[in-house]
């Protein structure tokens, strides 16, 4: 069976190309370019398709591929918010995701996100560079003795709750589901939450329920001074809210692997260009935020997982077995 690629980068490459002479079944094509209605119509003699976070995968591209003749999606990540499941039910595609390949790799990044704008790593770097070693401006906190508020303690949530308990912070959740592996951490209502946290992480799946769950309401909720940092989806927190809050001082600092209108954006060089989106802009005028782009679960660890898993998948599919990620 022929997998096509979209969005391949050179780092999905090399850890696919790894593994895939145990799995001579499968021919490997990689396309640089990304999914779309447009692209779609370009596959050829593929069953199969791998696609990522910042894929277009609705409706329209779903009729598209269904027409060349695909029949399963590959998603190589957790997320699948980009994904319209009815539309692939309908036209009878088959979606299979990598539930969980690195948590540890995300929650680290989250907590990297949250020391750097809490020590200001981002403008001490800079600084240094051009010989100013001046230390105005650079004072943080201490998280020993804080509180860290882990909103969702799936599999990413309870790996930042143990590392933030390592810190020596006290961990408050909110979840609907308490994680008994997480003895130390006290399960709370939201509104709790957001009062009592200094640093608040987001580890919730988008959905519809937790669409702009941060909003101008629930910053407010925040106490001041407070550090958010998001890597999970872009969607959980409306942007606009959140340059609110920043203006009014509501935060030490905001970490944001993950926001609103990052898909353009996404993996891709644009150094050169005019952006037109606004939003990035502003985010990116303020001090105290530090933006990544998606990459939280950039470690070899969890490309050699995504890609092993994603092979499993089209094994799975393959030999018309269950392998227990598929989405519909
Ligand atoms: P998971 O499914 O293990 O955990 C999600 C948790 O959120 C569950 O415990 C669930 O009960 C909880 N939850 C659902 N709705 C909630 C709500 N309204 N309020 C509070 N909690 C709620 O998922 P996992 O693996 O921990 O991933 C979490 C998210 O991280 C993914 O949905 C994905 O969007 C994001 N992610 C981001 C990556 C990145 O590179 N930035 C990489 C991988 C995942």
């Amino acid at each position: 069976m022929r997998i096509t690629f979209f969005a391949a980068k050179s780092y999905d490459k090399d850890s696919f190309n790894k593994i895939k002479e145990q799995y001579p079944e499968l021919e490997l094509e990689y396309w640089e370019t990304e999914l779309s209605p447009k692209t779609a119509s370009y596959v050829q003699d593929s069953e199969a398709i791998c696609a990522f976070v910042s894929s277009d995968v609705s409706e329209k591209t779903i009729k598209v591929l269904s027409e060349r003749g695909v029949k399963l999606i590959l998603m190589r990540c957790a997320g699948f918010n980009n994904v319209d499941l009815e539309a692939a039910t309908k036209y009878g595609i088959k979606v299979m995701r990598v539930p969980g390949y690195s948590p540890e790799a995300v929650a680290e990044h989250a907590m990297a996100l949250a020391m750097a704008v809490n020590r200001h790593l981002h403008k001490s770097y800079m600084r240094v560079r051009e010989n100013n070693f001046s230390l105005v401006g650079l004072t943080g906190v201490n998280f020993y003795g804080k509180t860290a508020g882990i909103v969702g303690t799936g599999k990413i949530g309870a790996a930042m709750a143990r590392i933030c308990h390592g810190f020596g912070m006290k961990v408050i959740g909110y979840d609907m589901y308490h994680n008994p592996d997480l003895d130390f951490v006290e399960y709370v209502e939201l509104d709790e939450l957001l009062a009592k946290s200094d640093l608040i992480s987001l580890h919730c799946p988008l959905m519809e329920n937790t669409h702009h769950m941060i909003n101008i309401d629930t910053i407010n909720k925040m106490k001041d001074g407070v550090i958010l940092v998001n890597t999970s989806r872009g969607g959980l927190v409306k942007t606009d809210d959140l340059i609110a809050g920043i203006r009014e001082r509501k935060f030490f600092g905001v970490g944001l692997d993950v926001y609103e209108e990052e898909t353009q954006n996404v993996y891709e060089n644009r150094e050169d260009d005019i952006l037109m989106h606004s939003t990035t802009a502003r985010l990116l005028s303020f001090p105290n935020v530090i933006v990544t782009s998606h990459q939280a679960f950039l470690t070899q660890e969890a490309l050699g997982a995504i890609s092993q898993t994603t092979m499993d998948n089209a094994m799975a599919y393959l030999k018309g077995e269950k392998s227990g990620t598929e989405l519909n």
